[in-house]
Order: C-alpha cells, then structure tokens, then sequence
C-alpha cells in the first residue's frame, strides 16, 4: 500500500513538473509547495486506515467536474483555487487544530494559504486576457457541495479522530486530482 502511494506520488509529481502553458504563469515554487502539501498531508495521519474502516464514506467527489476534458483552462484556476480555498477552511478550522499535530498542520495550512495567493495573482494576470467568462458556475457548485458534504460528515461523526483520517485520505486524494488538473493544462499546447 505505501509502496503504490510512493509511486503514484512520484507519477504526480513527475506530470504536474513537466513544462508549458496555462493562461499565465504559475511560479515554479508553486510545484514545490504542492509537493510538499502532498508530504505533510502523507505525514500527519495519526490512525490506520483499517482502524476505521466503518467510517469509512464515498464524499462524491466531482471528478469529471474537475476534469480537464470538460473545463476550459481559464475557468480551471477558478476552479483550483476554489478547491485549495476549501480545503483550507476545512483544516483551518478549531476542530482541525485538535486533531492534528499542531507543527504538520500550520505547514500544510500555510502550502496552501501560499499556493492560493499564486492562483489569485494568476487569476487576475488573466482578467482582460481571456474572453470567456472566468467562472464555471457548474464545476464551482459540484465542489461546494463536496465540501459541504465532507463537512455534515464531520459535525455527524462528532469530528472523531476517525472521521478525520477518513477525512485526510480522501483531501489527499482530492488534491492529487487537482494536480492532474494543472498537469493536462500543462500538457495542451
Ligand atoms: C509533530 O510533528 C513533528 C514533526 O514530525 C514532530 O517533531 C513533533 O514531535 C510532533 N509533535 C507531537 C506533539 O506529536
């Protein structure tokens, strides 16, 4: 199992590295903050997985939404950012700060809070580039509605150690879509 999660990491970061276009430039510390989000997030499980396996839930998440087929690559920044915008509220929370090691949790926190700023500057350097409407409204609700759902599931299991890691595997497996997002961006022209 861990052996598979190093690979695929290693896939993640070789593809979201490779070279080329969004419709601005995200700068390179931008991949080394989101390789080591990826880290910190690995480090800071507390359980084993097997040990909670019957709160174990499928949040839904809108992979197609997200999806680099069907999202224009001016409306997936958006989108990203939205995402990374989520999850930060959701570990920045007093709940969060209970359940995990307090020195993990402020780096991660703050990979993201800096990932975000990057977004931020890349969304607006596209203001005035772009015609198309920068927003898509769609994909933008599907992730809401992720989130809102990881959220109920949370407040009903009473924010359990448990609930977290569950929560964790899945935050985990969320972002390394959003990796693969930036990655076929990359990848188009
Ligand atoms: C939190 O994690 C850091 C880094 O891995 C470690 O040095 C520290 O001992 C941990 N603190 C607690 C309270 O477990």
């Amino acid at each position: 199992m861990a052996m598979v999660c190093a690979f695929l990491m290693v896939l993640v970061v070789m593809s979201y590295s490779s070279t080329c276009c969004l419709g601005c430039d995200l700068p390179h510390t931008h991949n080394l903050r989101n390789k080591r989000a990826f880290t910190l997030l690995a480090q800071m499980r507390r359980l084993s997985p097997v040990s909670c396996l019957k709160d174990r839930k499928d949040f839904g998440f809108p992979q197609e939404k997200v999806d680099a087929q069907h999202i224009q690559k001016a409306q997936a920044i958006s989108v990203l950012q939205d995402l990374t915008q989520q999850v930060l509220t959701l570990f920045t929370s007093k709940e969060s700060s209970a359940a995990w090691n307090a020195t993990l949790l402020d780096s991660f926190c703050n990979d993201l809070h800096q990932q975000l700023s990057d977004l931020k500057v890349c969304l607006m350097e596209q203001v005035g580039m772009q015609e198309s409407p920068l927003t898509q409204e769609d994909s933008l609700l599907a992730v809401r509605e992720y989130f809102h759902r990881i959220t109920v599931y949370l407040r009903e299991k009473k924010h359990s150690l448990c609930a977290w890691e569950v929560v964790r595997a899945e935050i985990w497996r969320a972002l390394s879509s959003s990796t693969k997002l930036v990655a076929k961006l990359r990848e188009e022209k």
